[in-house]
């Protein structure tokens, strides 16, 4: 009797021991699994439970112009439609960047909205942000290379056959130079790509010839002066235009003009209507520039950022090559501006007051 009870107790222990056992080996694949993979968003949950819309916004930079307005008008537009967005911006440091994207997709943001300083290296977000089930929308500048969901912008080749156009105008023959802007952004390419498209008919008939051309590096201004010295001394000052990618390096070129007392001799074309630029339009020492609304851009990037984020589907865009796959995109249209309607376009849509653009005229 003793032998049995012993026995019985034996298989007794033995059973508890093998269920506690089993208990503690799920837990440990539990815990195991939740460490390996992040939570995958769903933003169902979000929806239902009303908790706000969150858009992380990761910018290149805020040192031209522009992108203040981008940043500023994006979180209103987003507000307004009740969503929240986190901003972040790199200055240009691509690891920066990539690290500040990694922080606002671990945040559990619902949507990444990107402005890639490098139009390659940034992939590597739009492939974190889809692990983590986050869809990510390029926003003005396309990232290569990538599964990008959306793609929202100006037409940037529009843009470069923009400011060929005025200025072939203005000088149907002789020596160019082209400025052009950073050679990691792929808009810099495309604003080219238009150019070239104006020019390339002239060049062939022997009317203009390019007789300098290079990128500058993060579209600084102080490297647009270095390459536009550069081009007025190996040419020695016999320079007819000059095409240069956006207002920013168009004030490092006509800083090297006036140190040659040719500002305003040379015309000179220019992109985003910054308020300095206005102001050389308005004195003569700026042709043209190429404005873009930025309110119709932050308005449509919000209105897809959110409805994208409740994983509604937006309608159906044209598409852009990005090197692995057609992007569904929008892009809106530019508008050219010289001193013949920079009343009826910046300054009507109060981009910049008329006092403003007319103070140094008025001084
Ligand atoms: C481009 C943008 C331009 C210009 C430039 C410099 O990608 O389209 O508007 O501002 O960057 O940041």
């Amino acid at each position: 009797m003793g032998q049995i009870l012993i026995k019985g107790r034996f298989i007794l222990l033995a059973l508890v021991l093998m269920f506690f056992v089993s208990a503690c080996e799920k837990e440990v694949v539990r815990t195991e699994k939740a460490e390996k993979t992040t939570p995958v968003k769903t933003t169902e949950n979000k929806v239902s439970t009303n908790e706000k819309i969150k858009i992380g916004f990761s910018m290149d930079t805020l040192l031209e112009e522009r992108w203040i307005k981008d940043r500023d008008l994006f979180k209103e537009a987003v507000e307004a439609l009740g969503a929240e967005v986190e901003i972040m911006a790199a200055n240009g440091d691509d690891a920066l960047q990539i690290s500040q994207a990694e922080t606002l997709i671990s945040q559990g943001i619902d949507l990444l909205i990107l402005v890639p300083h490098n139009a390659e290296s940034t992939a590597t977000i739009v492939h974190k942000a889809h692990l983590a089930g986050i869809k990510v929308i390029a926003y003005d500048r396309l990232v290569k290379n990538a599964d990008i969901d959306l793609y929202v912008s100006f037409d940037n080749e529009q843009v470069g056959e923009m400011q060929a156009r005025a200025i072939t105008k203005l000088v149907p023959k002789g020596n160019y130079v082209y400025i052009g802007g950073a050679s990691t952004d792929n808009n810099a390419h495309l604003i080219k790509k238009g150019a070239f498209n104006v020019l390339k008919p002239l060049i062939d008939k022997g009317d203009i010839t390019i007789v300098y051309d290079q990128w500058t590096k993060d579209w600084e201004p102080a490297n647009a002066l270095a390459n536009m010295r550069e081009a007025l001394k190996a040419n020695g000052n016999q320079i007819d235009a000059v095409i240069a990618a956006n207002d920013a390096t168009a004030g490092g070129v006509i800083q090297a003009l006036m140190e040659q007392g040719l500002a305003g001799i040379v015309p000179v074309t220019g992109q985003d209507a910054e308020l300095a630029a206005a102001q050389r339009i308005v004195e003569g020492t700026q042709s043209m520039t190429v404005y873009k609304p930025i309110k119709s851009l932050t308005t449509k990037a919000a209105q897809l950022a959110v409805a994208l984020a409740k994983g509604e589907t937006v309608g159906e865009y044209q598409k852009v090559n990005n090197g692995k796959i057609e992007v569904p995109s929008v892009l809106l249209s530019p508008i050219a501006v010289d001193l013949l309607n920079i009343d009826d376009t910046i300054i009507a849509d109060g981009f910049h007051s008329r006092k403003d653009v007319y103070q140094t005229m008025n001084k």
